[in-house]
């Protein structure tokens, strides 16, 4: 089934990841393509996030869709706010009708160990390489977990990041994980606070998907 999974957030706001597996034919036939995106797999992936969007709400105006000097994609209009994401073969989107929002899916790897440097705040850094590693090393939990953590938390700030549209962010200073994290469900609540010149405080909802080793993290305000 395409729709792998879909959220609806509130009664405005929906979330939803499309499993990729249609040719490229099947999404030109409702999505108009825009932009030029040479590599095959990535034109799919590029449709199929725009694809969602009219899924989601199929009164979306894929074609009014403008690029802005960020590169962030927006509606003149306004009439929704949307953010997109695409991982591997699948696609995700948040769209709603009266809020800002940002999502991001990030494929689970042990490489984000190797990268974790580039993107923590000190205290993140702190957190994850002291308190949490020593922790799940007591019950010999390190390896998997410590990693899907780890990109659940990359993966919120790529959400912040679209979230916010404007670029310019320092993924180590200008956002960090503060305070506890709580689960509800299948849910992960994480706390951020966002800081450039005005602190605002963030709550990042987050997901793992084990079997398709995925994290997703969606923010809106
Ligand atoms: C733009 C960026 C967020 C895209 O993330 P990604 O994981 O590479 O790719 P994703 O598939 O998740 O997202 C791509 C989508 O994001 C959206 N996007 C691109 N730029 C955006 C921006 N400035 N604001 C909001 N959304 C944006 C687009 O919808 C794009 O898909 P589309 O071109 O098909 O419409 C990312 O490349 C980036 O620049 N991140 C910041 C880099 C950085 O500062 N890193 C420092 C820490 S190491």
């Amino acid at each position: 089934m395409p729709l792998f999974y879909q959220h609806n957030i509130n009664q405005d706001t929906k979330l939803g990841i499309w499993f990729i597996e249609e040719p490229e034919s099947f999404f030109l036939e409702k999505v108009p393509l825009k932009k030029d995106v040479s590599h095959p797999f990535k034109r799919r992936q590029h449709l199929a996030g725009r694809y969602l969007l009219s899924y989601l709400f199929p009164d979306f105006p894929i074609e009014e869709i403008r690029i802005a000097d960020t590169r962030q994609p927006f509606l003149a209009s306004q009439k929704y706010h949307f953010s997109i994401s695409h991982c591997g073969n699948y696609a995700a989107a948040v769209v709603s009708t009266n809020s800002r929002v940002g999502v991001d899916l990030e494929l689970i790897t042990p490489r984000i160990e190797r990268v974790a440097h580039k993107f923590l705040h000190e205290e993140e850094e702190h957190f994850f390489n002291e308190d949490y590693a020593l922790f799940l090393e007591q019950w010999g939990l390190r390896g998997r977990v410590f990693q899907e953590f780890l990109t659940l938390v990359w993966s919120a700030k790529e959400a912040i990041f679209k979230w916010y549209g404007r670029g310019e962010l320092d993924f180590k200073s200008h956002m960090k994980l503060e305070g506890s994290v709580n689960l509800d469900g299948d849910w992960i609540k994480l706390p951020f606070v966002f800081d450039k010149g005005r602190a605002v405080h963030l709550g990042i909802e987050g997901r793992i998907f084990e079997e398709q080793s995925l994290a997703l993290a969606w923010v809106l305000t």
